[in-house]
């Protein structure tokens, strides 16, 4: 899917994803002191507004202009005097970060399906953005989900096992604090459903 892809996609619905942040997200951000954070490919913003309500001041991007103007709707509508604590901007993951090197405390990568030479930049890019001592998060479906869980994507180029996105990260000046595969249960008109989610805490090192 490129930009026009999501655009379409985000057009045709009032709202793709949930109005709260993934459950990941608020488990691990959840905890932390609130500082300055970047969300790639943030989508509808569900975890960049759900930050600037715990306190954080956040940079939210997405490649997607109607994804960006809905980020900027539903947070005029959920952040009163914390709207300012939010900067929605179209930008693709794939190039260096709004705000430039070092600027961050914690980027966020929630599910950005590309293939890996694009997702291996957009993690290149976040780690690039946040300061040593900072962290990324990095959420999506594992590729195991494939086989074992429910949804997602179905094209595995797009999918990460934990391992994989270790191996995104060779090279780069972090070290892991968390890597493994998470189950989040998924409720369908047939009852609920497990899928299969990857889940990575990279600390950036100086
Ligand atoms: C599955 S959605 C996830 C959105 C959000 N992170 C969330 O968890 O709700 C994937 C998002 O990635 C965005 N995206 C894909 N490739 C991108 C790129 N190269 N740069 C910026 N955004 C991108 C899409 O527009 C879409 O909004």
């Amino acid at each position: 899917m490129d930009a026009k892809d999501w655009d379409d996609r985000y057009a045709a619905h009032d709202l793709v994803w949930s109005a709260e942040p993934n459950r990941f997200v608020a488990e691990i951000i959840g905890p932390l002191t609130p500082g300055h954070a970047v969300d790639l490919a943030a989508g509808e913003g569900r975890n960049a507004i759900w930050m600037v309500e715990q306190g954080w001041v956040v940079t939210a991007s997405d490649y997607s202009p109607v994804a960006v103007e809905r980020m900027r709707s539903l947070a005029a509508d959920r952040l009163g005097d914390g709207l300012g604590r939010l900067t929605a901007v179209v930008a693709d993951a794939t190039q260096s970060t709004p705000g430039g090197p070092a600027a961050y405390d914690l980027a966020v990568l929630c599910y950005l399906q590309l293939p890996a030479e694009q997702w291996r930049q957009a993690l290149r890019s976040a780690v690039e953005a946040v300061r040593p001592g900072g962290l990324v998060v990095v959420i999506g479906h594992a590729g195991r989900n494939l086989a074992e869980g429910w949804g997602g994507p179905s094209d595995r180029a797009v999918l990460y096992d934990p391992e994989e996105v270790l191996d995104g990260a060779e090279g780069l000046p972090v070290a892991p604090l968390q890597s493994g595969i998470r189950e989040r249960p998924v409720p369908t008109d047939d009852g609920e459903r497990v899928a299969l989610d990857t889940v990575v805490v990279l600390h950036r090192e100086g």
